[in-house]
């Protein structure tokens, strides 16, 4: 059994920044209810022709940079998306291409913005069993492209980035410690109505816009969060305050406030990203974890639990030892 121990990390944003007064030219909302609702100010959206690949590939090549390894030295790339530059191929293999990877397996992950969860359990997974040594796990997102530009209730909350991380298999003695402790997925297909989009290739034949249940998801969000988080901390034997940052999906920062309070963990131990990037789906939690490696939060030895729900729904969390 090997272990998946982080090696490197790596975020990329397009240029342009809007702005909830940017918004308020387009739909009828305010600064003010955008940022008491949500705590987001501004995201940003990528231009029109910059794709879900070009991000992935940005973040990756951050990451591989800071784990000190080149493409070729991959063997598995896992890609969250729920925007993919084309129906098919996979956009990792995009990513596979650029970055010169000539082996191994490249393929997409989709659990919306539970993504990122869902990717790493898989790379890690792949790991362990010895079928991958160097993994790349990625989340990327043009979520703006599934926006209704008329509903105000969906468009102010999205963004579009890309974030990834570098898993490498150690064995225990090589680990010391660190590495990917345990991951734990959940779905459930009832609701599938209160988060989706309204297209798709065998239904429409047009890639469709966001619809939601804001209130349900909501009110779905706190209590299958602070569930599944609970599940993780007992399957380690860990209390909330062995855990020294929490690293959520940036869905809404009251989403994130109310898990935090749930579980007793203070404000200061939670990394959040979304009043400048909004809700990015499975590019949030590489992203918000790129931020807080890069301005020092983050450091080698820290144990860092990361958790997510999207459209599904899907839900899961991870506790990693940095
Ligand atoms: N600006 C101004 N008013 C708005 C806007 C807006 N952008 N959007 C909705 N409103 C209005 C509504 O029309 C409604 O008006 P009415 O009372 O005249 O009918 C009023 O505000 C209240 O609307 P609600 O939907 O009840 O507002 P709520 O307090 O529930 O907030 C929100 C909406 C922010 C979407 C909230 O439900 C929420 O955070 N839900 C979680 C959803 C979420 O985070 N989704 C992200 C994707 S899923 C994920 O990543 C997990």
């Amino acid at each position: 059994m090997f272990h998946s121990v982080v090696t490197g990390c790596g975020a990329f944003l397009p240029e342009k920044i809007v702005t909830n007064a940017d918004l308020a030219e387009i739909v009828e909302t305010s600064n003010e209810w955008i940022v008491e609702r949500t705590g987001i100010w501004e995201r940003r959206i990528a231009a029109d022709d910059e794709k879900t690949s070009d991000l992935a590939l940005a973040a990756a090549r951050r990451a591989l940079a800071s784990a000190g390894i080149e493409g070729r030295d991959i063997d598995l790339i896992v890609l969250a998306t729920t925007t993919p530059d084309r129906t098919f191929p996979a956009t990792a293999v995009r990513v596979q291409k650029e970055i010169g990877m000539e082996g191994g397996a490249a393929f997409d992950i989709q659990a919306v913005c539970s993504g990122f969860i869902y990717a790493l359990a898989v790379a890690d997974n792949f790991i362990r069993l010895g079928q991958a040594k160097r993994a790349l796990v990625i989340g990327a997102e043009t979520f703006s492209r599934l926006l209704d530009w008329k509903d105000r209730s969906t468009c102010v909350l999205f963004g579009d980035g890309a974030g990834a991380l570098v898993l490498e298999g150690k064995t225990e003695a090589e680990a010391g410690g660190r590495g990917i402790i345990s991951t734990h997925l959940h779905s459930d297909g009832r609701l599938e109505n209160i988060l989706y989009v309204d297209g798709g290739p065998s239904s429409t034949g047009q890639v469709g816009k966001v619809r939601m249940n804001g209130k349900e998801v909501f009110r779905q969000a706190v209590t299958r969060l602070s569930s599944v988080i609970e599940e993780a901390l007992m399957a380690n034997h860990l209390k909330v305050s062995d855990i020294d940052w929490m690293v959520p999906h940036q869905a809404n920062q009251r989403i994130i406030d109310g898990t935090a309070r749930k579980l007793g963990l203070s404000s200061d131990r939670v990394v959040s990203t979304i009043a400048r990037h909004g809700n990015t789906s499975a590019a949030s939690i590489p992203m918000a974890l790129a931020e807080a490696i890069g301005d020092g939060r983050i450091k080698q030895g820290d144990l860092i639990l990361t958790e997510a729900i999207g459209g599904g729904l899907t839900w899961g969390a991870a506790l990693i030892r940095w």
